[in-house]
Parts: C-alpha cells; structure tokens; sequence
C-alpha cells in the first residue's frame, strides 16, 4: 500500500476513505474529476507549525501561501486555525475579503502588483505589504498620498541562498524576477528609501528560497543571513527588524522516494538559529514569520477521476485514461512532477501492471503519473491521485474548453461542496459574439 496511506484510511469494504468518508461515494455524489480536501489534515499541519514557535516562546505568524489553493472555504479554515495568509493578486485578495478573512492577518506578495491591486491593500487595510522592487516603492507611495494614510511594509530580498530543489520552483538566489538583489547594494538602497518616507512603516525582510526542500541547511543558512544583514542594517542605518520572514518551500511526500523532514524539525531549525544568531550579533530577538504553502494544502488533497479508454500497444507501456488531466492538473506537464495513484475501491490492492496514467486534454505532455503501478482496472472506476492539494487546482485551466471541477470538503464524517463544478455555460459566460464591422 501506498506510503502515504494509513490503515485508518481503508473502511469495511476496502475502499480509500477521506475525512471518513468512503472515496467512492464521493465520486458518486459529486462526480469526477473531483477535488477532495480532508480538513483536518490541514488543521493539524498549522497546529504543528504553530506548536514549536510556542514551545520555544518566540512571537510568530503561521502565514499560509495561499497561492497554493485559495477559496473562501480554504480562507475560513486557515482563519479557524489562527493563521494568517499571504495573497499575491487582487483576485485572491477579493477571495479572502469575501470569506471575511481579518485583513490584519494578510500579507501582500508579488513582483509586479499594479496599482489597483495596491489601492485594494491600502483601502482594505492589509496587514503588510511586502515591498519587492524599486517601481513598486513609487507606486505605494503614490497610493498611500492619494489615501492620505499609511502601511506597515516588509522587503523581500534574495539572499543569494538557493535551495536543493527543481529550477522553476526555485526562487531564492541572485538571478531571480523576486525581490531585492542583496549583494549589488539595491537592498540597501530600497531600505533607505522605505526609511524616509514617513508613509511607509517597515515591519521587517523576507525571503524565500524554494520550494519543495528537503533539508534544514538551506533554511538555516537563509535565516542566519537574514539576522547578518538585520545586524548590518543597525549598524549603518539604526534600523532593527521587528520581523524575520523566511517564506515556505517546506518539502512533502508526493511518492515513497521522497522523505521529507516534519514541520516541527524545519521551524525548530530555523527558531534556533535566528535565536543563536541576534543573540551573537547583540540584536533583539525578531518575530519570526513562515509561509508554508504546499505543505498545509498538499498532503489534505485528494484528486479523484473516472477511468475511461485504454490504449495496448504490444511491446510498449500502456496509455490509461482518465476524465481529467493537465487542465486540473498541470504540475506533471509543466515540471515532471511525481505522484502516486490508486484506486478508490481497494487502495492496498498490490499493483499489478505499470500504466503511463493519461489525461483527456489534447497533449502527448498531459500525463498524470508517467509509471503508474495499479492492479488491473476496467472503465468506470475511480482512481484517486494522493497528495495533490497544492498547486493543482489552483493552476487550473479551461484548456479545451473543459469546466473545472467540483471541490469539496470532508471533516467527520462528513462533505460539505465548497466549489461547484463548472458548467459549460460558465465556459461561455464572458464570450461575446463577433460579427465584422
Ligand atoms: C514568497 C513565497 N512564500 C511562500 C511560498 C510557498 O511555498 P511552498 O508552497 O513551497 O511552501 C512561495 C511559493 O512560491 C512564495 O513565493
């Protein structure tokens, strides 16, 4: 059986359950492709993070990236575990604004936020805006002018520290489209500028160096240079950080070669050594601040499909076919990323084939899983995708024009639907006609 799997997870009848509730049944009341979130896995990965910037006494935030898979129930769940979010669009920030998320608890990312989308902070408050380039500082500062107000702002830097992890998902060193370049002096300059403008209060630095990491050095390296460059900035300009954000990048299981390490041992790393590190630099002890992202989302998602046709071609791998694809799943197609499949109604049946598991889109790329091992199937039954909460659905697409599915969420025992699927009248909502002038 699956490593990611536990024997709590199988029912009576043999069939995957989630949030306790028989896989099967989902599929049948909700239809496929479907996306299953189990609650409770969310909340226990927040209590986990939460629980060691407790034990160790150090002022926190559990800021969940919300890029990995925004909703208003999404929004609501993080809000009911105390958490905070970071948005990076006005479409995630309307998100949260609709699930009455408390915009004191939002931070503002992106490298090229426009106006709008900074008027919609400032006017709604945010709880920081987390400055990332020089023509973005001008364009606050209009904002808040036009406002007459003010806002707490943090810079997120590149602190030259690359993280052992996939080049598209690596977002930490130098030669990154994020943030303030550290080392040609551009960091420097920004925090003089934020210092001077009477509008802008500087809360603190970020960076973020990846994602999907499996090891603590990275983390330990980013943090201590954040308190180094902390320590250089009291020294030149007089200026403390009341925050160090080291971002998220917090490595999960997506198959049995991964092995990441817990979320206690990656926040209890990088505690540690912000701690041994301002107190050798005689600094105050900052806040510290996290923005795990896949690994809140990720291990809770579930993707359920329907298998359909087959393709058998004597000396080569066979082609199965399920009703959903690179439409609500791009991930495999755009950077090779890896999962496990089984199926619903007997997920410890021992595998007895491996399938090149295929999408429906018209791609040769749109594959889900490239060596799928699963025992033998038949169209119509259902086929459960582990892992998949993170940067699935919300990099869903209509690509030849198929709705996107149906959400739903399960705790106790129970589902509740959170999004609808999408109906071919949605696909056709905002077209309008044309007919030459
Ligand atoms: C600034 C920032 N914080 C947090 C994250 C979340 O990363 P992950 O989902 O790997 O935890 C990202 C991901 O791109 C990011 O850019």
């Amino acid at each position: 059986m699956s490593e990611q799997l536990t024997n709590q997870q199988i029912n009576e009848a043999g069939h995957l359950t989630i949030g306790g509730v028989d896989a099967t049944k989902l599929a049948a009341q909700y239809q496929t492709p479907l996306a299953v979130y189990d609650v409770s896995k969310i909340r226990n990965q927040i209590r986990r993070f939460k629980s060691v910037f407790e034990d160790n006494g150090v002022d926190y935030a559990v800021s969940y990236a919300s890029k990995a898979f925004a909703t208003i129930a999404m929004y609501q769940v993080i809000d009911q575990e105390d958490a905070h979010i970071d948005v990076v669009s006005g479409g995630e920030l309307y998100t949260a604004i609709q699930a009455g998320f408390p915009m004191a608890h939002v931070s503002f990312h992106g490298n090229n936020k426009f106006q709008a989308e900074l008027e919609m902070a400032v006017s709604n408050h945010v709880g920081v805006i987390v400055l990332d380039n020089f023509h973005e500082i001008e364009l606050l500062n209009d904002v808040l002018e036009a406002h007459d107000t003010s806002a707490a702002v943090m810079m997120r830097i590149t602190p030259g520290v690359s993280a052992h992890t996939h080049e598209y998902i690596s977002t930490g060193q130098e030669d990154s489209k994020f943030g303030f370049d550290l080392n040609s002096g551009q960091a420097a300059k920004a925090l003089q500028q934020v210092l001077a403008n009477p509008r802008m209060n500087m809360l603190g630095i970020h960076a973020h160096i990846g994602s999907q990491i499996f090891e603590l050095n990275g983390f330990q390296m980013a943090a201590d240079k954040l308190v180094e460059i902390a320590a250089d900035w009291h020294a030149q300009f007089g200026y403390q950080p009341e925050v160090i954000n080291v971002g998220g990048g917090f490595g999960i299981q997506y198959t049995k070669d991964d092995h990441p390490l817990a979320p206690e041992a990656f926040v209890d790393a990088i505690v540690k050594t912000i701690k041994q590190s301002a107190s050798d630099r005689g600094l105050d002890m900052p806040a510290v601040w996290i923005e795990p992202g896949r690994s809140i989302a990720g291990p809770a998602g579930y993707s359920l499909y329907t298998v359909g046709s087959r393709k058998d071609v004597p000396g080569l791998q066979s082609y199965l076919t399920v009703d959903g694809g690179m439409g609500d799943n791009i991930r495999p197609a755009l950077y090779q990323a890896e999962y496990e499949a089984v199926l619903a109604n007997d997920p410890a049946a021992k595998p007895t084939e491996t399938v090149h598991l295929a999408g429906k889109y018209c791609e040769s790329g749109d594959i889900l899983i490239d060596n799928a091992k699963l025992p033998a199937t038949k169209p119509g039954d259902v086929v459960a995708i582990l892992d998949t909460g993170a940067y699935g659905y919300s990099m869903a697409s209509n690509y030849n024009r198929n709705p996107r599915p149906a959400v739903v969420f399960v705790e106790n025992g129970e589902s509740a639907l959170v999004v609808e699927r999408e109906s071919y009248a949605d696909l056709t909502r905002l077209d309008r006609p044309y007919q030459a002038k």
